[in-house]
C-alpha cells in the first residue's frame, strides 16, 4: 500500500481546522436548476456524497451576478432563492463534519450574450482574437458556441463588479458557507486583468505588474471587508494557458501578487500547477510557475492542484512543498476519496462525457466503495 499518510494529519487554514488534507477542488458541474442558476436537490445529494469529517470542500464556480454568468448550469449567489439553495447543500456538508467555501466567479470574455441576460461580455481589454478562435468555446442553451464579441470594461464598471464580489461575499456568508476562495484562475476574469496577453490597458489597470494586479487586490479587499482574512482565499492558475492566457513573465507577475497577498493573511494560496490546463494534462513549458517557486515568497498556508496522485500529493506535503492537495477529476467518481486513499482502496475512474451534463448520470451515481460490489 502507498505510504499516504501525509496527507491524514490536521491542517490549519486561517480559522478553519481540517482533519486531513485531501481537498476536494471546485469542480463546474452544470446541475443546477435553471433558468435560474439555484443549487437543488441533485446538487445537495452530490455534495453530501463528497463531505467527509474535518474534509474541506471548494464548491464550483459560482457566478455573482447575471452578467458574470458563462456557463450554463453553473449555480449563482446573487438571489435569495440561490442562498436557499447553497444553504440546504452547506448544512449537508456541516452535518457529516465537513468544511466548505464559496468559489466566487466572473467568466468576463468568457461568455456569451444568450448567458448575461444580453448584455456583452466585458473584459480587461478588447481582443477579438479571442472570440474568432475556433478553440473557445462557452456552454450555452441546447449547445457549445462560440464567445460573444465583449467589450473593455470602464474604470466605473470595474468598481461596481468589486462590489458585485462584495455582496456574492455576503450571500455566501447567509448561506452558512466557512469562507469563501476567489477564482483568479482559468482564464476568467481576474486572470484576464492580471496577465498581458489578454489586458492591454494603459490606465490604472494595465500595464506595469502593479497596476494589472489592482483589479484581483480590490476584490481580494472586498472578501476580506466581508469575512475576515482568515476566511477568504484565493485561487491562481500561474501557467494555465487555457482560455486564451499568457503573459510576458508569469513568474514575475505571480511573484508579484504572492507577495501583495502576504499582507492579508488569507485562510490559504490555491495554486494550480503547471502540469494542468484546464483539466488536461499538458507539458509545462518555460516560464512556468509551481507551488515550490511561490513557497518562498508566500508565507501563509498553500494548496496546490493539478495531476496529483495519492503518493505524489502525500510526498509533496512531507516534503513541504504544500500544506494540502485538492484533487479534482477522482473526486467526480469517488465521492469517498478521503477513505479510498487512506484505506489505499481501488479508485473508479471517471467519465469525462458527463463532466458537464445535466442530470444524475455521471453525477451522483458514482458509487461508494463497498467491497461486494467490486469484487
Ligand atoms: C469537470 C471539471 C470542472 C472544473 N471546474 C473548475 C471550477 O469550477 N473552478 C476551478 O477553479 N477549477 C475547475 N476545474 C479545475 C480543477 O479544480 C483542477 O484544478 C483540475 O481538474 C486539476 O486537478 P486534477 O488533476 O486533480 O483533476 C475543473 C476541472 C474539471 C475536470
Amino acid at each position: 500500500m502507498k505510504d499516504t499518510m501525509g496527507l491524514f494529519k490536521p491542517l490549519t487554514l486561517g480559522a478553519v481546522t481540517l482533519q486531513h488534507r485531501v481537498v476536494m477542488a471546485p469542480l463546474t458541474r452544470s446541475r443546477s436548476i435553471q433558468p435560474d442558476s439555484i443549487p437543488g436537490d441533485l446538487m445537495a445529494t452530490y455534495y453530501d456524497q463528497r463531505a467527509s469529517d474535518g474534509g474541506l470542500i471548494v464548491g464550483e464556480a459560482t457566478n455573482i451576478s447575471i452578467t458574470s454568468r458563462g456557463w450554463l448550469g453553473s449555480p449563482g449567489l446573487y438571489t435569495a432563492d440561490q442562498v436557499r439553495g447553497w444553504k440546504r447543500i452547506v448544512d449537508r456538508v456541516h452535518g457529516k463534519g465537513g468544511v466548505m467555501f464559496a468559489q466566487l466567479w466572473h467568466t468576463g470574455r468568457s461568455s456569451h450574450v444568450a448567458m448575461t441576460g444580453g448584455e456583452p461580455p466585458v473584459s480587461a481589454s478588447v481582443d477579438p482574437a479571442y472570440w474568432r478562435n475556433p478553440r473557445h468555446l462557452v456552454s450555452i442553451p441546447g449547445e457549445w458556441a462560440s464567445p460573444s464579441p465583449h467589450r473593455a470594461l470602464t474604470v466605473a464598471e470595474i468598481g461596481a463588479i468589486v462590489e458585485d464580489f462584495r455582496r456574492a461575499a455576503e450571500r455566501a456568508m447567509d448561506a452558512g458557507f466557512d469562507g469563501v476562495e476567489l477564482h483568479g484562475a482559468n482564464g476568467y476574469l481576474i486572470d484576464q486583468f492580471l496577465q498581458d496577453g489578454s489586458n492591454m490597458r494603459s490606465d490604472d489597470y494595465g500595464g506595469s505588474i502593479e497596476n494589472r494586479s489592482r483589479f484581483p487586490l480590490a476584490v481580494v479587499d472586498a472578501l476580506v471587508s466581508v469575512w475576515g482574512a482568515s476566511r477568504v482565499a484565493v485561487r491562481i492558475g500561474p501557467s494555465g494557458r487555457w482560455n486564451g492566457m499568457s503573459d510576458s513573465d508569469p513568474v514575475a507577475l505571480f511573484s508579484h501578487l504572492a507577495q501583495s497577498l502576504n499582507r492579508f493573511e488569507l485562510a490559504y494560496l490555491h495554486i494550480i500547477e503547471p502540469r494542468i490546463g484546464g483539466s488536461e494534462l499538458v507539458h509545462a513549458g518555460q516560464g512556468a510557475v509551481a507551488t515550490e517557486q511561490l513557497r518562498a515568497i508566500y508565507r501563509g498556508r498553500m494548496i496546490s492542484a493539478g495531476g496529483f496522485e495519492a503518493d505524489t500529493a502525500a510526498a509533496a506535503i512531507e516534503q513541504r512543498i504544500t500544506d494540502a492537495v485538492a484533487f479534482g477529476r477522482y473526486f467526480v467518481a469517488n465521492p469517498d476519496l478521503p477513505r479510498r486513499l487512506r484505506e489505499g482502496l481501488p479508485l473508479s475512474d471517471y467519465n469525462r462525457d458527463t463532466f458537464y451534463t445535466f442530470d444524475a448520470k455521471g453525477y451522483s451515481d458514482y458509487p461508494a466503495w463497498n467491497s461486494s460490489q467490486f469484487v
